[in-house]
């Protein structure tokens, strides 16, 4: 790992290289790495960051970027001890709930699943958050803790500490300061770095694209998808990455309580909204694939169903402080105030504005709008029409539960959705649009539309 920095390296000429649009050496990304967590000041490393962010960054640079990020901190080499595990992670979007059904599905299929996982941020939710609706539930953990529940129940979900990848955490910061969070290598080093961190030998991303989605254009979703498989492979991990919809809210809910609910009812069913359990099914499929594993989606379905993995759930849950008796009825609540959106005419659902819902749970108090602000759990989107369903005047298409509503709220959610005449075509998006394997051409969809 590249860990060793010259102390001639100025930053003055690597940022005068990056500046002029030069590939920088190895040596000279380290020293921006060790710069970032030094003694660089903002200037510099936001000067790097836009510079970065405009000239771009090669394979080579964003390996070295994603590598001397990873090893600026703790590096807790979990393929070593655990080399079946696997860490799935998620670009985020509205109603995303998928890692809290993948975790305990694919433990239940034999492979362990360990990740770190991101509080929201923007219209997106974060799993740490939501899981924290479940009483007595802790995130907080260090490798030893992380491999004894990987040995005891076959699940690891923790909170990335200050000592994951310290150096993306200022630059992550600085990114949101200098308006270069999106660019594609800077994410890409970004997320990898601290997958690397951890540690785990195979890698599942679920790439969101779609209005909700941190990159909503196709072609930009694909573009990450093919940097983090072809990055991780670099890196010498397996990855896989499936281009999936975020073009409306997945699922039925979208919060924080309300989805670790639907996630338990799925659970405990063994089954639930078409599109997630496609997802979760299809993810899972991939998962065991990277690990050598036979399972394709249709056996991952009906180990949903077999009940097993509501039992890793609940086990895993308790190994990390959840209430018992609150597992065993699990209760969960409302905000008071409802806001419902009706079809204003007949026709069909054509488009739905998911970033602007994923703010309106935000606005109304289901987000964090600074570091470290509270949560309240209780803010929930029932989102009950899908794009393509035909709705007649008046129905309703989703309902807000808020703590605070005033009519631009309710004015705003309303425009939300978007009617096309009977007739017209709106046809469902595809669930998923691409599987994207390292060295590999974008493969096809591995599952079917919903309701093909
Ligand atoms: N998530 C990350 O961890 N980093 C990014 O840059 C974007 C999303």
């Amino acid at each position: 790992m590249a860990t060793r920095a010259s102390t001639t390296v100025l930053p003055y000429r690597v940022l005068e290289r990056k500046r002029a649009g030069l590939p920088l050496t190895a040596e000279e990304i380290v020293a921006v790495v060790r710069g970032a967590v030094g003694s660089w000041s903002d200037g510099q490393v936001g000067a790097f960051l836009m510079a970065a962010a405009i000239r771009g960054l090669d394979a080579a640079e964003t390996r070295a970027l994603t590598e001397a990020m990873a090893a600026s901190g703790d590096l807790w080499d979990l393929h070593a001890a655990a080399p079946r595990a696997v860490d799935k992670h998620s670009t985020g979007g509205v109603g995303d709930k998928v890692s809290m059904l993948f975790a305990p599905l694919v433990a239940a299929c034999g492979l362990p699943v360990a990740k770190l996982t991101a509080r929201g941020l923007g219209h997106t939710g974060g799993t740490a958050d939501k899981l924290e609706s479940i009483p007595g539930l802790v995130l907080d953990m260090d490798r030893e803790r992380c491999l004894q529940l990987l040995a005891q129940t076959g699940i690891a979900i923790g909170v990335p500490s200050a000592r994951i990848a310290p150096a993306d955490q200022r630059l992550y910061a600085m990114r949101n300061l200098t308006a270069t969070v999106d660019s594609l290598p800077l994410v890409a080093s970004s997320i990898l770095a601290k997958k690397l961190a951890l540690g785990a030998g195979a890698l599942v991303f679920d790439v969101k694209t779609g209005d909700g989605a941190f990159f909503p254009r196709l072609e930009d979703s694909l573009a990450l998808a093919s940097l983090l498989v072809e990055t991780a492979r670099d890196l010498g991990r397996s990855a896989v990455a499936v281009v999936t919809d975020m073009s409306q809210p997945l699922g039925r809910w979208a919060g924080h309580a309300c989805e670790v609910r639907e996630v338990i009812d799925c659970l405990r069913e063994g089954d639930g909204d078409p599109r997630l359990v496609d997802l979760v099914c299809a993810l899972a499929a991939e998962a065991a694939a990277l690990a050598g594993v036979e399972l394709d989606a249709a056996a991952a379905r009906g180990k949903l169903r077999s009940g097993e993995p509501l039992e890793r759930f609940n086990r895993w849950a308790a190994a990390q402080g959840a209430d018992r008796r609150w597992l065993d009825a699990p209760r969960f609540e409302l905000a008071p105030i409802e806001i419902v959106a009706e079809a204003p005419v007949s026709g069909r659902l054509a488009a739905v504005a998911t970033r602007e819902l994923g703010m309106l749970l935000l606005e109304g108090g289901g987000g964090r709008k600074s570091a470290g602000a509270a949560i309240d759990h209780g803010v929930s989107l029932d989102y009950r029409a899908r794009i393509g369903d035909e709705v007649a005047a008046g129905q309703e298409l989703a309902r807000l539960y808020v703590r605070r509503g005033d009519e631009r709220l309710r004015e705003v959610f309303t425009r939300c959705f978007e009617i096309a005449e009977v007739g017209a075509d709106a046809l469902p998006p595809p669930l998923v649009h691409r599987v994207v394997r390292a060295g590999a051409a974008a493969a096809s969809p591995s599952v079917p539309r919903a309701g093909d």
